[in-house]
């Protein structure tokens, strides 16, 4: 036994290793269940007290050596591997990361914000979580109007009254504005709206709109048409056309909508603007005088218009994305296709 842990010790001092896993295999040998160093604690258990008191104190300090040198020799590799010094070097160039990059969605309600607000418009916001009133009441929707039935719209809380609901338009945000500013009126209002839709390529349950309220004395419908005409052409290029096709919102009266010509195939027809020329692209008309009146406006000194539209059909319209789904999946592909896009 004395010559074997003699052996052992100078064996243990005598280690040298490179790897980790060289360290570890050294430990296994050594200390592991079937170890060199444990065979001798096994055959130690069998002898004689007498025996004991003579190899136990020389088997222990062999036992520590090892645990010893395993942990110095673990160090080192450790060490090793991490580039010593390098991180202390203050001049080197620091390690980049990738910046992030503005969603579609976002770029073009800033791009809507900017240039209403060159034309002297203010932003103004409400609540995603909206009322029966906001939403349909004060907008003249009648109360049997399909747009209040369950399956068209999400609500939170119902069987009474004036139910709670998630708005299915920002044109509750026109009514929340006409209630609390002094006239004359000039907002956009971008926002969130949400509507019980199966989703697919061309519906979502969530969607943006940006909705627009003037409202003043003597408004006509060529301030409506000057409007959009000014907006198209700063969107998609000065030489957009609009045209305008009647239309029916129970909100505005007369009601329209608008198409710009197409900015890919300049009218020719392609199959973005359906071989038409023309892409559809808001809806809009003059306030109708019951919707100011609920709100407390008198029609017959003041007039109004109002337009909305939705951001993702923007978006769609601008990069050619024909899927909405892409807008809400967030996958990481899609997203940093628009990072160049945020420098602009
Ligand atoms: N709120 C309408 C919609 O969601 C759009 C609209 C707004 C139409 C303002 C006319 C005037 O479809």
């Amino acid at each position: 036994m004395k010559e074997e842990i003699e052996k052992l010790l100078a064996q243990v001092n005598d280690l040298k290793c490179k790897t980790a896993k060289d360290v570890e295999e050294a430990r296994v040998n050594l200390l592991g269940k079937k170890g060199e160093i444990t065979k001798l604690f096994e055959e130690f258990r069998g002898y004689a007290p007498e025996m004991k008191k003579e190899f136990g104190r020389k088997l222990n300090e062999l036992k520590q050596a090892a645990t010893a040198k395993i942990e110095e020799l673990r160090s080192q590799t450790v060490s090793d591997a991490s580039p010593a010094g390098k991180a202390d070097d203050l001049s080197m160039p620091g390690t980049p990361y990738a910046l992030g990059s503005r969603h579609p969605v976002s770029i073009v309600r800033q791009e809507i914000v900017d240039i209403f607000r060159k034309f002297g418009y203010d932003v103004a916001e409400g609540p995603e979580i909206e009322d029966d009133y906001h939403v349909f009441e004060a907008l003249n929707f009648p109360p049997n109007h399909p747009a209040r039935d369950m399956q068209d719209t999400f609500f939170v809380s119902a069987g009474h009254p004036n139910p709670i609901l998630l708005r299915t338009h920002t044109s509750s945000v026109q009514v929340r504005t006409m209630e609390n500013m002094k006239l004359p009126i000039r907002v956009i209002c971008p926002g969130r709206v949400f509507r019980n839709e199966a989703i697919s390529a061309r519906a979502h349950c969530i969607f943006h709109q940006c909705e627009g309220l003037y409202i003043d004395e003597h408004v006509t419908f060529a301030d409506l048409k000057q409007a959009i005409l000014l907006f198209a052409r700063e969107m998609f290029g000065p030489d957009t056309a609009i045209r305008m096709r009647p239309s029916y919102f129970p909100f505005t009266e007369p009601s329209s909508e608008v198409d710009v010509s197409c900015n890919i195939c300049h009218g020719k027809g392609c199959n973005i603007c359906k071989g038409t020329g023309w892409l559809e692209i808001l809806g809009c008309g003059m306030v109708d005088p019951n919707v100011l009146e609920a709100s407390g406006i008198d029609s017959k000194k003041y007039s109004g218009f109002a337009f909305g539209m939705g951001l993702e059909r923007i978006a769609m319209l601008k990069w050619q994305v024909n899927d909405l789904r892409h807008y809400f999946e967030n996958d990481f592909r899609f997203l940093s296709e628009f990072s160049t896009a945020t420098e602009v």
